[in-house]
């Protein structure tokens, strides 16, 4: 199936779901008020795939990208790496943060996201 619905209910806030769609990971993120704290007060000048918090996200509690690193394509680890509550690349330490969004190493791109909708405040629609 091309789309999928998925129940982020049990998702506790600081906590990433990963689950498969279509044969790609997908991560789920449930971002704290720290995570979204820390990434509003990021500079867009800063980073290297400049995208706000509105671009990569549809309620900014919830990040929804595909897991795989845009540098050769490895699967990163969520809430790993430099950046707290983001996601860190074993192959050739590349870093991303709370929104998915390339910060160090060679990753040039930030992760990609899906297209996805809310159907409910806990049910989403991917695909
Ligand atoms: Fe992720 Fe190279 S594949 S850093």
């Amino acid at each position: 199936l091309a789309s999928i619905e998925v129940d982020i209910s049990k998702v506790e806030p600081g906590t990433c779901l990963t689950i498969k769609w279509r044969g790609k990971p997908l991560f789920i993120k449930n971002r704290t008020s720290a995570d979204i704290a820390t990434e509003k007060a990021t500079a867009l000048s800063s980073l290297r795939d400049p995208e706000t918090e509105e671009q990569r996200t549809q309620k900014n509690e919830w990040l929804v990208v595909v897991g795989i690193c845009t540098h050769l394509g490895c699967v990163p680890i969520p809430n790993s790496g430099d950046w707290p509550g983001g996601f860190y690349c074993p192959c050739h330490g590349s870093h991303f943060d709370n929104l998915g969004r390339a910060r160090k190493g060679p990753a040039p791109k930030n992760l990609e996201i899906p297209p996805y909708k809310f159907i409910t405040d806990t049910l989403i629609n991917v695909g």
